[in-house]
């Protein structure tokens, strides 16, 4: 098999990299270890930046985004049970959608294949070899048979524990990495969401957040100890536990059967560069930011619209200067988003080991963000998501 842009990954980062490519005329194949079923159902994240709609919109894949999507306006921040709505729209004069992260990929992975492209799902043992030299390839494993991909370029779109990152040699590569004492309780609820407007909760007991799905069905999560086991979480504990930190006057949370439940760790991380010879690493596969912010999905969405557009000059006309600076474009957006989520998870979660000082500072911010028109416009800003560069 032969291609310009061989993609490792058909999670967001790589569907959207192969149909901008395709767009521009340049060819790829994606090569996905797990299933089509699997990808098209694997719950994550939710909320969608204005520029990330745009961009799905612009670019023909944005129909059932529109149809079936909500658009908000605000976003509701609560301490102590006391909702501080921030009005994004007003504010910013931008938007978010909700619409769920396994929707864009079933929608990029229909277009893909409506439009001829190559996805090779359950493709094992991915092995790209030679990002040093001018003819990369990767190995993999397809229905029994050992198979090759030539092609110009890897993209390494495979997630945090994918292999991609890991040929960039020791000495080149610099980590960074913040682990964080919490994890989040997540939940899938076959009930009507009891609020139009995402609320993020502040309480002694720990974090709550109440977002949404569908007309029909909410999306909630739970701060828990990192070390904590989904068996001890039967499902009146969560509803009782959600009823509890989600609580605030004049308001009820419904409560429906939970549908899906999982527990996932939290952490910051950043790989630079995020390029090394012909290999050029988007998404998870080269930064992870902890879900406060709801920023993962646009983050690997705004990487590939970078790379699509470098590769473009390259393929389009012999321009590397894109390529060259791939890396340092990305990471500026990067670590504007590891900050911005590191704040929002630190200022909206119970800091497990009693450090007082860090309580007060943390007091204090909340105090903050609810009365001061400044602090609100900072969030607003950050959460609709800066244009894409
Ligand atoms: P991924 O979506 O991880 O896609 C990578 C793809 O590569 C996968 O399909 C994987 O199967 C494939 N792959 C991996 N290794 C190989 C290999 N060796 N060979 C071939 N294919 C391979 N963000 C939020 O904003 N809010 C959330 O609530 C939220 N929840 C999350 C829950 C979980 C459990 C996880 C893991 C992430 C969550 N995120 C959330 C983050 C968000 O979903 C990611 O940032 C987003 O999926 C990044 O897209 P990606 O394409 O870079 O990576
Ligand atoms: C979600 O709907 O899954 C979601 C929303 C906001 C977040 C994280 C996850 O910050």
């Amino acid at each position: 098999m032969e291609t310009q842009v061989g993609i490792v990954g058909a999670g967001p980062a790589g569907l959207v990299l192969s149909h901008l490519l395709h767009l521009a005329g340049i060819d790829s194949v994606v090569l996905e270890q797990r299933s089509r079923s699997y990808v098209e159902s694997r719950i994550r994240a939710g909320v969608l930046e204005q520029g990330s709609t745009d961009l799905l919109i612009e670019t023909g894949v944005g129909a059932r985004m529109l149809a079936e999507g909500a658009v908000h306006e605000g976003v509701n921040l609560q301490f102590d049970g006391q909702r501080h709505r921030i009005d994004l729209a007003r504010l910013t004069g931008r938007r978010i959608t909700v619409y769920g992260q396994q929707e864009v990929v079933k929608d990029l992975i229909a277009a893909r294949l409506a439009a001829g492209g190559t996805i090779v799902f359950e493709a094992d043992d991915v092995t790209p070899r030679g990002i040093d030299g001018a003819h990369p390839t990767i190995a993999f494993r397809h229905e029994g048979s050992e198979r090759e991909l030539s092609c110009d370029v890897v993209a390494g779109c495979d997630g945090f524990h994918g292999v991609c990152r890991g040929l960039i040699p020791d000495g080149v590569l610099t980590e960074f990495a913040r682990e964080y004492p919490f994890a989040w309780l997540g939940v899938l609820a076959q009930v009507a969401p009891s609020t139009d407007e995402l609320i993020y909760a502040f309480h002694a007991r720990g974090f709550a957040l109440h977002s949404l799905r569908s007309p029909e069905i909410s999306r909630l999560y739970l701060q828990v100890d990192p070390a904590d086991d989904i068996a001890n979480w039967p499902d009146d504990r969560i509803w009782e536990e959600l009823q509890l930190r989600l609580a605030s006057p004049g308001w009820a949370l419904d409560e429906g059967s939970i549908v899906e439940k999982a527990i996932t760790a939290m952490r910051s991380y950043v790989c630079e560069p995020m390029q090394h010879g012909h290999l050029y690493l988007a998404g998870d596969a080269a930064h992870i930011v902890p879900p406060t912010g709801a920023k993962g999905m646009n983050l690997a969405i705004a990487d590939v619209t970078v790379l699509a557009r470098a590769l473009s000059d390259w393929f389009g006309g012999g321009d590397h200067g894109g390529l060259d600076a791939y890396s340092e474009r990305c990471l500026r957006r990067v670590w504007r988003v590891q900050d911005f989520s590191n704040t929002m998870t630190e200022l909206m979660h119970v800091l497990p080991r009693g450090d007082p000082f860090a309580s007060r500072v943390q007091l204090a911010r909340q105090r903050y963000v609810a009365t001061s028109a400044a602090m609100q416009h900072t969030i607003a800003e950050n959460y609709v998501g800066l244009p894409l560069a």
